[in-house]
């Protein structure tokens, strides 16, 4: 299918999803403690979304996936299923939340910390979110989609950490998953199709502490690490606008890391939430 590029109507459509797909991650926050269970994370994020946000909850049936959310913990990667496990102290957790109201999708996840975290798996957790903002820094018309694989590649391999080859970013709009995707590697400079103004996807790189290889679970839709070894991700949904990019799903207390202000230029749009 072809890359649908947005009008600026269709982009204030996908702003405030990612908006409602925020306060979810911002509800849901507190309960991330020892004892809950994944499914009760679902359970409250959905009924949130349904009956305060009237909203709908995009993974729900999505290929057949069975819950609202995702929530990947520890060594799993991405397309958690919520379900019996128990979080516990020390046990770091990706929540990925993907929300469509008025015909627009806003996906974003973050990572969450269970009480008190090793210092290794918080570097990760870091790491990843350094990877992300390496990646948007990318965003801007002329610059092509690879650019922002390369830069995240570079970035997590500087840190001594593997990017997992296996999932990727996606279009995003009235379609939870379109065209392009968009891969989080690259060998090098200038790889895969130009950036226009208009076009939205989502950028969401898994980064693991070990090796780059995953591998899916039973359920069909976990991924985990072969290695067993720890995994973190982080999504913000994006637009391509005239001269930089807009992070629809930008939150206002958000911190841009450091190390990426001090190393890459870019235009960052204003957000509106
Ligand atoms: N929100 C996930 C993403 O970032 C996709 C979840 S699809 C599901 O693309 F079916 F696994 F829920
Ligand atoms: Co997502
Ligand atoms: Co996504």
């Amino acid at each position: 299918m072809p890359i649908t590029l947005k009008t600026l109507d269709e982009i204030e459509s996908m702003r405030y999803a990612g908006h409602l797909a925020n306060e979810v991650l911002d509800m849901i926050g507190p309960y991330v403690k020892a004892g809950i269970t994944t499914n009760e994370i679902d359970r409250i994020c959905h009924d949130y979304i349904v009956n305060v946000q009237k909203a709908f909850p995009s993974p729900l049936y999505y290929k057949g996936y069975p819950k609202s959310i995702c929530t990947s913990v520890n060594h799993q990667v991405c397309h958690g299923v919520p379900g019996d496990k128990v979080l516990k102290e020390g046990d770091i957790v990706n929540i990925d939340v993907t929300v469509m109201k008025n015909g627009y999708h806003g996906d974003t996840s973050r990572m969450f910390t269970v009480g008190k975290t090793s210092i290794i798996a918080k570097r990760l957790i870091d790491v990843a979110y350094e990877c992300l903002w390496a990646g948007i820094s990318q965003v801007k018309p002329g610059n092509h989609l690879g650019d922002v694989g390369y830069a995240i590649q570079r970035h997590a391999e500087s840190k001594s950490c593997a990017v997992v080859r296996d999932y990727c970013g996606h279009g995003i709009g009235r379609d939870f998953h379109e065209d392009p995707q968009v891969l989080h590697h690259a060998d090098k400079h200038g790889e895969g199709d130009l950036l226009c103004t208009g076009m939205t996807f989502t950028i969401e790189p898994m980064i693991n502490a070990g090796k780059c290889d995953v591998k899916l679970l039973p359920d069909g839709w976990t991924v985990v690490t072969k290695d067993h070894k720890l995994s973190a991700q982080w999504e913000h949904t994006v637009a391509v606008t005239k001269d930089g990019v807009d992070v629809l799903t930008f939150r206002p207390d958000e911190k841009i890391p450091q190390v990426i202000t001090a190393n890459y230029r870019f235009s960052l749009f204003g957000f509106r939430w």
